[in-house]
């Protein structure tokens, strides 16, 4: 019924899924939310190794729960320091270690490229868990799960992206991956932190694209509001962030005017562009994106290991 093939594959770009796969995927995530709670053993002697460069807290420990929740196991490491990498150790000769250990590598690396160059050493697949400024197509993954789940159907919304577009690697990811539907889609960031310039030109060609600095103009228009951190770690000059520091607040006032059943997502972790008073409004919806983050790698591992077929 479905001639799609996820087994073996790498994750490394969203722009690599076609929409009938991310469907797929969406729809296989459905399927795993009784399984989230249960339990299942699909995955049992699997083994997934968490290679992360980076900080993280969702995105590490949902792939690890999720490879808990099918009877899988995980290795890795949550900083580099403690790795062979400390000793001089390249990125090649790391995963084509790793590789040995395991069924599927999951990694997070500051550089651009590095999951792509990854990929080409390892022989087991590998999924990008963020890379650098890039891109995190996992996250995209959730967040058009979250969208599903909330609004019934992604076709027909007007979404914006809010904040910093130009260092954010999941608004590059959802971006593509919201071009593969029919939105409308409202870019709203300071201009030193407008959309990456290639991200901006492919998806143009797609959808509506709109980009605005002023976010009190496109609320009141919108079924969701995607609001991301400024990524003052990125900034090559820390003058260039105190500009843009807290240029979106997002507050009870804010949403006064927003559409009654308007979402709120943020891939997280936050700092202060959500006010926690939002997070008691029927608005808010990031921490079930956290849930819907483990559901949909759970779909993601079991479909690239060929237990989901
Ligand atoms: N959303 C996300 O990538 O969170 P972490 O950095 O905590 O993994």
């Amino acid at each position: 019924m479905y001639p799609l093939e996820f087994e073996g594959k790498d994750i490394i770009s969203i722009r690599d899924l076609s929409r009938e796969e991310i469907d797929y995927i969406l729809e296989i995530a459905d399927a795993m939310e009784p399984l989230a709670h249960k339990g299942s053993d699909m995955l049992k002697g699997k083994i997934l190794a968490t290679l992360f460069f980076e900080p993280s807290t969702r995105t590490r420990l949902s792939f690890e729960a999720a490879m808990h929740k099918l009877s899988g196991s995980t290795i890795g490491f949550a900083e580099a320091d403690i790795a062979s990498v400390r000793k001089g150790e390249n990125l090649a000769d790391t995963v084509r270690t790793v590789e040995n250990y395991v069924d599927v590598i999951a990694l997070r690396h500051p550089l651009e490229g590095a999951a792509r160059l990854a990929a080409e050493f390892a022989e087991v697949p590998v999924i990008n868990g963020g890379s650098g400024a890039e891109e995190h197509p996992t996250q995209a993954i959730l967040d058009l799960y979250t969208i599903m789940k909330e609004k019934g159907e992604i076709d027909g919304l007007k979404i914006a992206l809010v904040g910093d577009l130009r260092y954010g690697r999941t608004v590059h990811s959802l971006a593509y991956a919201l071009s593969k539907y029919n939105v409308e889609l409202y870019l709203v960031s300071p201009e030193s932190l407008k959309m990456r310039w290639e991200v901006l030109e492919t998806i143009k060609e797609k959808i509506p694209v709109t980009e605005e600095a002023n976010l009190e103009k496109i609320v009141p228009l919108v079924d969701v509001l995607y609001v991301t951190r400024i990524q003052k770690e990125r900034f090559p000059d820390p003058a260039e962030y105190m500009k843009v520091k807290g240029s979106y607040r997002i507050g009870l006032e804010t949403l006064r005017r927003a559409k009654k059943d308007m979402i709120v997502l943020h891939p997280l972790p936050r700092a202060d562009e959500i006010s926690s008073e939002v997070d008691e409004t029927p608005h808010a919806r990031y921490f079930q994106q956290v849930w819907n983050g483990m559901v949909t790698r759970m779909a993601l591992l079991a479909l690239i290991l060929g237990a989901v077929k």
